[in-house]
């Protein structure tokens, strides 16, 4: 949700600060702002709703004193609306203290009201005034920042990342997390923190990660964690296996146009070091050994949005390989039904950010009861794979466009090299069956760089429907959870109503929406599939047009039993009927991102979201 980013060392903090937040950006983008420490010890502090830009015009208009330290925050409006009043930061003890936050304070109300007892008053309606008004009144008693915070953090309740500056410590950043994200950046005499690697990675792609209920001291020669009960902890350090180039939009009009370029590549990458002799061997796997694979009787793919529907389309092929039950769930609903869960249940989190609060959640209820995790995820150094017994890491490159699109098509691969590597465990598939979907897998990333060649197509049908105030989406098998993908982009990308069906569902119910002139993306199953599904789907397209709804089909290359009854056809390669999701998908993206350019809006960062969604 929000972004966080903090910095100590020689450069002018406000360049990095606010270098950070331009990278940060897409984690919220509601309000913006800086605190920094002059050399003096003076602190300065600016902030401004809206997108960063604002803020930006605010320190052109009202220059602060530049120093080495300082802290900078995107926010991602909870408690309060994007006022200027509720950016971050707020301030503590008498204005000597800056803080800013990632989450929410649940038992905010009942410290709210000591502060009120104790004589304070607010400038804001947020959950985080009362943490700075808390530990700028610790740091009057103990005039450290970092006891300041710690006396603070154990009685705060909910999720929360906490970085606070003071004027009396010009060489310190202190940070603290609980359920949110944090990482450390570590510089030669600069050390920085970011609620992900991105606010830092222009600098160093050496990075430290911060365990949960862990507070952080960083100096610009020393960085001390310790836990919340102040104790000393060794944490893990990483290097970030890309660089901030990749981060960049790189002469493209959106990082969703550069970013379904990159799908090809997604796929490629997501499969690369991970097929020895033609056959799966996922090397992270090692904390699900072939024999605990054997022992699973029983797979619960948790994950929320764009995440959710590539593990539907996980479990139709994990199913079919491996011969075990897999069921999909959305991960805010799990936890609160009482799910049956074993030692034998593998619950697989699939999320690109890996730092999604519910899907967080999800999986360390699993754990404490006894289930196996494994956590599908695109980012390095996240909380969900720390929190999980094993990792498959999507390779997707970082993801900054709001609507998820190459981490999708990662996140499906990933998935259908776990199934393989567990039909391989055990025994369901013959090595031989297994060499060949290998192979066909192989050829999806050319196969993606064909299908992109569509998108001038594309880009002409969304100008000319960019009036259109509804769209529907139908699909069967693999084809469903596409054509839910394909909704779910309009909506939070053009503001407009689209509905994605299973193709069957039609006749029960849906099939009253069509009325003349409704548009309807039909993705049309292979001719080739033995099920005759693809037979079905056509007669389901017969019976909607025969409404007057206007069909643009997805269909194979050589599908001519298509033509007569689509107005138009865009045309993926031939592919095992598996991988056409990976395929399918693509003009589907450039559809959502092409129907909001035309519509004049913002593709990267849609009204009301956040890249991540770290609150419940
Ligand atoms: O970071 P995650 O993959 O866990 O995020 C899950 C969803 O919030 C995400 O896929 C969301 O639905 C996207 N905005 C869809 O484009």
């Amino acid at each position: 949700m929000c972004g966080i980013v903090g910095y100590v060392g020689q450069r002018g903090s406000l360049e990095v600060l606010l270098g950070g937040l331009k990278r940060l950006e897409y984690r919220g983008y509601d309000s913006a702002g800086v605190a920094v420490l002059a050399p003096s010890g003076e602190l300065g502090t600016a902030k401004k709703a809206g997108k960063l830009g604002n803020l930006t015009d605010e320190l052109r208009a009202h220059p602060v004193t530049d120093g080495h330290t300082g802290i900078g925050h995107t926010r991602w409006a909870t408690h309060g609306g994007p006022t200027d009043e509720n950016a971050h930061p707020h301030l503590g003890d008498g204005g000597k203290l800056a803080l800013i936050h990632n989450g929410i304070i649940e038992n905010f109300s009942e410290l709210k009201a000591e502060l009120i007892e104790r004589g304070h008053s607010f400038s804001s309606e947020t959950d985080t005034e009362i943490a700075a008004l808390l530990v700028g009144d610790a740091y009057r008693e103990t005039h450290d920042l970092t006891a300041a915070m710690l006396a603070v953090v154990n009685r705060l309740e909910g999720a929360f990342t906490l970085l606070a500056v003071h004027a009396n410590e010009p060489d310190v950043v202190v940070g603290a997390r609980r359920n949110s994200p944090l990482v450390v950046g570590l510089g030669e005499g600069e050390n920085f923190l970011g609620s992900d690697v991105a606010a830092f990675v222009a600098y160093t792609k050496q990075a430290m990660e911060i365990g949960q209920d862990q507070l952080v001291t960083i100096r610009p020669g020393s960085v001390d964690v310790v836990d919340f009960a102040g104790s000393p902890v060794e944490s893990r350090r990483f290097e970030v296996d890309w660089d901030a180039s990749a981060a960049d939009k790189g002469g493209w009009s959106s990082f969703m146009a550069k970013e379904i370029s990159e799908e090809p590549d997604a796929v490629a990458n997501t499969i690369r070091g991970r097929v020895v002799d033609g056959l799966v061997q996922i090397p992270e796997m090692e904390g699900l050994d072939d024999e605990t694979l054997r022992s699973i009787d029983r797979i619960l793919i948790i994950a929320c949005g764009t995440a959710a529907y590539a593990g539907m389309v996980g479990k139709y092929a994990i199913e079919q390989w491996a011969r075990i039950p897999v069921d999909v769930e959305l991960a805010h609903e799990f936890r609160y039904r009482e799910p049956v869960l074993s030692p034998n249940t593998l619950v697989v989190s699939i999320s690109q950010s890996g730092e999604t609060m519910d899907t967080l959640m999800a999986v360390k209820y699993a754990r404490e009861r006894g289930a196996r995790t494994l956590s599908i995820c695109n980012t390095q150094g996240a909380t969900i794979p720390r929190e999980s017994d094993a990792i498959v890491y999507t390779h997707a490159g970082p993801e900054v466009a709001v609507a998820s699109t190459k981490a999708f098509v990662a996140q499906i691969t990933a998935c259908y090299l776990f199934g393989l590597q567990l039909a391989q465990a055990r025994e369901t598939l013959s090595t031989d069956a297994v060499r060949a979907l290998v192979a066909d897998l192989q050829k999806v990333p050319d196969q993606l760089r064909e299908v992109l060649k569509s998108g001038d197509r594309i880009a002409e049908l969304a100008h000319w429907m960019a009036d259109t105030r509804s769209v529907l989406f139908l699909g069967r098998h693999v084809g469903y959870p596409i054509a839910l993908e394909g909704a779910l982009k309009l909506k939070e990308l053009a503001y407009i109503h689209a509905e994605g069906f299973a193709a069957g569902e039609l006749k029960h119910g849906p099939i009253a929406l069509i009325e003349p002139g409704q548009i309807v993306f039909v993705i049309v199953p292979s001719p080739r599939d033995e099920r005759s599904l693809h037979a079905k789907v056509v007669s389901n397209i017969q019976e909607i047009r025969a409404r007057g709804a206007r069909v643009i089909a997805i269909a194979e290359a050589g599908d001519v039993a298509v033509l007569p009854h689509a107005d138009e056809v865009i045309r993926i390669p031939l592919a095992s009927p598996f991988f056409e999701p990976l395929l399918a998908v693509v003009p589907l993206h450039f559809f959502g991102m092409e129907l909001a350019a035309a519509k004049g809006l913002d593709v990267d960062q849609p009204r009301n979201l956040a890249k991540s969604v770290t609150v419940e």
